[in-house]
């Protein structure tokens, strides 16, 4: 895999260099169904729920949450659907939440009847502002209902011994409260449980609300990490929201700072700001020389389907998929990509300026997005003449073609594609008879 650097050739004389990178890819689990879905103006339908669970599966998740069924009955017949329908494929575990109170767990349980594999993914707040203000709860209070929820979803999960269960815990608000009291927490649920390094437990530690910046959420990861117990029975597991916009910075230095799986939705959707995007984050990874395990390599279709899904439209420069994203305005930047593709070998490292990835690599293209406009110099004018046309300039007439060009721009004050330049060309120089 050597089309992209690992890190930036690039050394800092008073800095330890290269400094900690991610070195491979973490497990991923989808919440685009969960938490996604939750936060949509109009939920989701059967269909919709379908389509976006059959894209995950074709991406290459293999852990998706597929939504909280003892809340919704639109979540509990989606889940049946899926396990009586045989729509799980055998390398794919679904995941549903719950909450600590006795109903839902049973309700919970009801919906998983007859899957092959599950993760049940319980969660409850554990920060000073929900036990002071919201749940009036003591810290033992949180803790004991924490374990004892554990202690039966265990239970639960023995009574159906046909299904291999798993389990989550959050500490919803991780990022708001005292790293001992988590720490706490996360320790009795741990130990309720019973995970073997064979067997682990998942532990997800979410920002329920991005408050600080990224480096202070990684300093916390890193905290549980070196000192939970039994750290090698535990997936560490990060939950990301964007509140701040640094939702994805944040799940980065998190993996650098020992977290093992990452929660995220396809492009950011979620509550408020959205979920850290798994998109960004993963084409992250490839653009520095690690493969995700994920496979984007026809983004469009996947942003189609997820616009479909959410009934909400992808921004035109979101990284990496935006429409705008591989279209240079700049002259200056035309130039220079155009004399990088001109260098460029078969098997070279990617070294394009100004395109951090290859757009092919996505199933995009950047032949079709470069324009000429008031900005542009002759380099994306001979580019798209070259490209479209087959008309190679020699310099001296780039240079005299763009002043005309350039002319026609400030009389008409408007972009030009391909065809308008072929007119003036056309016009200038006669070439059609
Ligand atoms: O953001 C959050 O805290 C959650 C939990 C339920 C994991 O979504
Ligand atoms: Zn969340």
């Amino acid at each position: 895999h050597l089309k992209y650097r690992a890190f930036a050739p690039i050394s800092l004389p008073d800095r330890r260099w290269p400094g900690v990178q991610i070195t491979q890819a973490p497990l991923w689990l989808s919440t685009d169904l969960r938490d996604g879905n939750q936060a949509l103006i109009e939920p989701m339908d059967p269909e919709r729920k379908l389509r976006m669970f059959q894209m995950l599966v074709k991406i290459g998740f293999k852990e998706i949450e597929v939504g909280f069924p003892s809340a919704s009955q639109t979540d509990f017949d989606f889940v049946r659907m899926l396990i009586e329908d045989g729509q799980i494929p055998d390398d794919v575990t679904i995941q549903v939440l719950t909450q600590a109170r006795q109903p839902l767990i049973e309700r919970t349980f009801e919906s998983l009847v007859g899957a092959k594999r599950a993760v049940v993914h319980l969660y409850n707040a554990v920060a000073p502002v929900m036990r002071r203000v919201v749940l009036g709860m003591t810290e033992d209070q949180i803790v004991d209902l924490a374990v004892t929820h554990t202690a039966m979803i265990r239970e639960m999960a023995a009574r159906q011994p046909e299904t291999d269960f798993r389990f989550e815990y959050s500490p919803e608000m991780f990022s708001g409260t005292e790293l001992a009291f988590s720490k706490r927490v996360v320790d009795a649920v741990t130990e309720a449980w019973g995970p073997t390094p064979e067997r682990k437990i998942i532990i997800n530690l979410p920002t329920t609300v991005e408050h600080s910046t990224p480096n202070v959420f990684a300093d916390m990861v890193e905290w549980m990490h070196r000192h939970i117990e039994r750290r090698e029975s535990v997936i560490l597991s990060v939950h990301p929201h964007n509140d701040r916009g640094t939702g994805t910075a944040a799940a980065e230095l998190a993996l650098m700072a020992g977290a093992d799986r990452i929660e995220g939705c396809l492009f950011g959707n979620g509550e408020r700001t959205g979920n850290l995007d798994l998109v960004n984050i993963a084409l992250n990874l490839y653009t520095q020389g690690v493969p995700p395990g994920l496979d984007f390599s026809d983004i469009d279709e996947v942003r189609r389907c997820v616009e479909h899904c959410n009934q909400l439209p992808v921004h035109p420069r979101h990284p990496y998929v935006g429409e705008l994203v591989y279209t240079s305005f700049s002259g200056s930047h035309q130039d220079a990509i155009k004399k990088a593709f001109s260098a460029r070998k078969e098997g070279d490292i990617w070294e394009i300026p100004y395109l951090p990835i290859d757009p092919k690599d996505l199933g995009r293209s950047y032949e079709a997005v470069i324009r000429v406009n008031s900005q542009s110099g002759k380099g994306g004018i001979s580019y798209l003449l070259e490209s479209e046309y087959g008309i190679e300039m020699p310099r001296r007439l780039q240079i005299e073609f763009s002043q005309i060009v350039q002319g026609v721009m400030d009389t008409h004050g408007k972009e030009l594609g391909a065809a308008d330049l072929w007119q003036i060309f056309d016009r200038e120089y006669g070439v059609k008879q």
